[in-house]
Parts: C-alpha cells; structure tokens; sequence
C-alpha cells in the first residue's frame, strides 16, 4: 500500500490567510523552520493506479497539481481517484469535493450522519448522482472500494461540524459525525483519526499494537487558541484533544505499542510544526513523527 500526506494542517492550512500567530508569521517571513502545508488528507492505493482520497479538503486542486500519481491519465479526462472517504463533515473535510465535479466518476463514502451533511446542502448537487455516487459505511461495517482498498469507519469522540453549532454543542460524545477509518489492503492496515476529543477504551483498544496510525495533531496544548489570542474555545470544545500532557494523545498512544505514530491536522498555532523546538523534540523522543505535505509511506 501506498499513502501520501496531501495535506497535514487543521482547516485553514499553515500558514492561514489571516494568521500572524508565531507558526504563521515564520512561514509568511520564509523561515526554513516551518513547511507550508495544505488541510489535512491521505491519498492511498494498493495498485498505485487506482487510488483513494481520505478526506476531500479545500486544497485538493493544489494537492493534485503537485502529486504526480493522482495526475490525469489514459483518456482525454481521465482521474485515477476512485474512491473519497469522509471521516467528518466539516469543511476542511468536504469542501474540495466542490472542486472535483468535472462529471468524472468516483464514489464517496461517509457515515450515514455525514453523507446527509452533503444531502442537506443543495450546493453538493453540482456532483450529478449518476456520475458520482455516494455510499453510507455504518459503524463496524467493512466495504471494499472499487480502489481495491478495505474500509471500517468507527466512532469516535467528536462533534456536529463547527457550521451547524448553534450555541454549545455537546462536544466529547462518540457519533457518526465524526469517525475514525481503519484502511486495509494486502494484509497491511493502518488507522486515519484527524479528528478526536479523547481516547476511550474502544478507541485504545481498535488501534493497539497497530502497525501505523495517523492522528489529531490539531493542538499542543488545550487552551493553545486561548492563549495565544487566536480563538475563545479549547480544543476539547472543538474536538481536538491536545498532544502534550498528562491526559494528552502522545502520552496516552504511547503506552498503546503503535508501530508508527504520525500527527496530522496540525493547527497553525501548534509549536511542534516548528523544526528543533522543544514540542517537537518532545513528539521525536517518543518516536512519533509530524506529517508534512507530500510524505510518502510504504506500507
Ligand atoms: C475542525 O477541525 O475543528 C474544523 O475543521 C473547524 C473548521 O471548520 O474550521
Ligand atoms: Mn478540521
Ligand atoms: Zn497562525
């Protein structure tokens, strides 16, 4: 199996448009410290001809124009992409699917919670459904795509997509909103979950012992966007649980004997995007890795 980090950054990308956080204004001044980086999403192929995108962000345009297995091929119009997989409905997340409605055939899988996402916003009509066609996973369910690939999509702890929150949404609660991916594919299986507010026992229990799993780098600390004046919510509140800590995600996989922990969906403000700094020393001693934009995994 073969995967590529189209993208490794929280929605809005690094740096963000309208950010001079610290990550930001060192991208925006060119420091070598930091890497650009589009949102967040996998491309994987078993065959490296027929492949499959995990999530659909807004960068996908870019992301393709600079991946040369997902260029167009054979035909006059002609994609490799068969198969996109949404593990939530937020916007960095589905947006790009705007973006691929050139009447070129490729199936979308979701949850059924998501999936309806799409249902509910006419603007997605623009795929015609006898062209592109969608297709619910439920919990525990394993569907093999027309890319070759295997598919289980689990829940996990999460919340409603931040453009449908009116007032406080309950945030830390397992739905299909927002889902992990288990892919296998020739005896080889990793997990995709750039999306996550605590590792339960179900969760712990799924990826122990997995041979590679990417996961929510969104923030280092909870109240990062607090702190640093770039927002009012924890990253509880808005789904992420933070890296560092004692209740943190590096502490807490680290005890779960994961052959290769890669973070994605790594937020701006988050200090470990910056080469050398003592966050990342803190990932690299417990031999975790921070997914950069074009990482390539044999698998
Ligand atoms: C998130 O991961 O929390 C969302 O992508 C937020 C957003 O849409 O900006
Ligand atoms: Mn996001
Ligand atoms: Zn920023």
């Amino acid at each position: 199996m073969r995967i590529i980090a189209l993208g490794s950054a929280a929605g809005g990308g690094s740096p963000q448009w309208n950010c001079r956080c610290r990550v930001c204004d060192l991208a925006w001044n060119g420091d070598s410290r930091v890497s650009r980086r589009t949102q967040a999403s996998l491309a994987v192929s078993a065959n490296e001809e027929d492949w499959c995108l995990l999530n659909c962000s807004p960068d996908i345009r870019e992301q393709i124009s600079v991946c040369n297995w997902l260029k167009p091929r054979g035909k006059l119009r002609g994609s490799p992409i068969r198969d996109i997989v949404l593990t939530s409905g937020e916007v960095d997340h589905v947006g790009g699917l705007l973006s691929l409605r050139e009447n070129e055939p490729y199936s979308i899988f979701g949850s059924a919670e998501v999936l309806e996402l799409l249902e509910a916003n006419q603007v997605y009509e623009v795929l015609d459904r006898r062209v592109v066609s969608r297709q619910a996973i439920a919990s525990g369910e394993t569907v093999t795509l027309g890319s070759g690939i295997t598919v289980e999509l689990f829940q996990v702890q999460g919340k409603a997509p931040l453009y449908l929150e009116r007032g406080a949404p309950t945030a830390g609660a397992a739905s299909d909103f927002t889902v992990g991916a288990r892919i296998a594919a020739q005896h080889k299986t990793f997990f995709y979950i750039p999306g996550c507010a605590a590792i339960d026992e179900d969760l712990a229990g799924r990826i122990r012992g997995a041979q590679l799993v990417f996961f929510d780098g969104t923030l280092w600390t909870d109240d990062e966007m607090i702190a640093s004046g770039t927002g009012r919510k924890t990253g509880r509140r808005m789904g992420h649980m933070p890296v560092s800590g004692a209740d943190g995600s590096l502490h807490t996989l680290s005890s779960l004997g994961i052959g290769r922990l890669i973070y994605t969906h790594i937020n701006n403000t988050n200090p470990m995007l910056i080469d050398g700094s003592p966050e990342r020393r803190d990932v690299e001693a417990a031999k975790a890795e921070v997914a950069f934009d074009g990482m390539e995994i044999i698998l």
